[in-house]
C-alpha cells in the first residue's frame, strides 16, 4: 500500500514539472516572438537563426533525396543554398514541395527563397525576383531505349508524352503540335511510367533526363529543337520586392564564380560549366 502511493505520488510530482516546464516554456517563447520593431527581411532571416529554402526533390542532380538516409535532400542546388545560409551565418532548413506550389509559398512568406532549378520566365517574375542566372539548360525528350519510333518533333504527334506539372518542360512539350499530355508533380514517376510503357517520353531538362537514364537504366534522350524555344537560364527565386536578400544571394554566385567554389560544385553534381 505504502508502495502504491510513493509511486502515485512521485508520477503527481513528475506530471506537475513537466507541466511546469511547459508552461513556463511558453510564456518565453511568446515574450520572444513580440514584434518589437521592423526588421529587415534579412535581420529577420538572422534573428530566427535560419534561412528556409523551398524545392522539389526528384530533379537530380539539381536536388534529389540522397539515397544513404533517404529523406536528406541534397544536390546542386542545395549546396548554392548552403552557401547563401553560410553567406548570413544561419542554418539552411529546406522544404520539399510540389513545384507548382514554390512560388505561391513564397508569395506568402513560408519560404525565404526558391532553389529549384526554376528558369526564369516573364510570368514567374511577375510573382518573384530571381538572381542573376546561375545556370542554363534545355529541354530534352527521354524515351526508352528501344524506342526507335521517335526521333523528332514529328514523331511525337499522338504520342503520349509527359512533363512535371507547372515548369517549363509542361510548356515546352504543349508546344509540339498533336502531343497526347499528361503532367505529373514528381518527375520520378513520369520516368517511370515511361519504364512501365504507359507514357512515351517525358519533356525534361537536359541534365536531369541524362542523370535518370544513368540512373535507371533502359532509357535514352533524345533532342528536339524545337522543345528550346526561349530558355532564358536558371535563377533563384525570392519575394517580389526582397532586394536585400536579393543582394546576399547574387554576392554568393559572384563570390562561387570567383573563388572556384562554383566550378567544384559543377563537377560535383556533373553539370558543365557554363557561362
Ligand atoms: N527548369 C524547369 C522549370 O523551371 C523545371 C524545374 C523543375 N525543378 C524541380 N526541382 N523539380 O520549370
Amino acid at each position: 500500500m505504502l508502495k502504491k502511493i510513493t509511486a502515485l505520488m512521485t508520477a503527481l510530482v513528475l506530471a506537475l514539472t513537466v507541466a511546469g516546464c511547459q508552461g513556463n516554456k511558453k510564456v518565453s517563447d511568446n515574450t520572444e516572438t513580440e514584434p518589437k520593431k521592423e526588421l529587415s527581411s534579412v535581420e529577420k532571416i538572422k534573428q530566427a537563426g535560419k534561412i528556409i529554402v523551398g524545392t522539389e526533390s526528384t530533379f537530380p542532380p539539381y536536388e534529389s533525396i540522397d539515397p544513404k538516409d533517404g529523406k536528406t535532400v541534397v544536390g546542386f542546388d542545395m549546396d548554392i543554398a548552403k552557401a547563401v545560409a553560410d553567406k548570413l551565418g544561419v542554418k539552411l532548413e529546406i522544404k520539399d514541395m510540389k513545384f507548382d506550389g514554390l512560388i505561391g509559398a513564397l508569395s506568402t512568406g513560408m519560404l525565404d527563397f526558391v532553389a529549384a532549378g526554376m528558369t526564369v520566365t516573364d510570368e514567374r517574375k511577375q510573382n518573384a525576383d530571381f538572381s542573376q542566372i546561375y545556370y542554363k539548360g534545355g529541354q530534352v525528350l527521354v524515351i526508352l531505349e528501344s524506342n526507335n519510333s521517335i526521333k523528332s518533333a514529328a514523331d511525337m504527334k499522338g504520342k503520349k508524352i509527359g512533363a512535371q506539372l507547372g515548369t517549363t518542360s509542361e510548356k515546352a512539350a504543349n508546344l509540339i503540335k498533336g502531343i497526347n499530355f499528361k503532367s505529373m508533380d514528381k518527375v520520378d514517376q513520369l520516368m517511370m511510367e515511361v519504364k512501365n510503357g504507359m507514357i512515351d517520353g517525358v519533356v525534361v531538362d537536359d541534365v536531369v533526363g541524362i542523370q535518370y537514364t544513368k540512373s535507371l537504366g533502359g532509357l535514352k534522350v533524345v533532342e528536339i529543337p524545337e522543345l528550346n524555344e526561349g530558355d532564358a537560364g536558371m535563377g533563384i527565386a525570392v519575394q517580389k520586392g526582397n532586394e536585400e536578400l536579393l543582394k546576399v544571394i547574387n554576392d554568393t554566385i559572384d563570390e562561387l564564380k570567383t573563388n572556384g567554389g562554383f566550378d567544384k560544385l559543377t563537377e560535383k553534381w556533373g553539370l558543365l560549366r557554363q557561362d
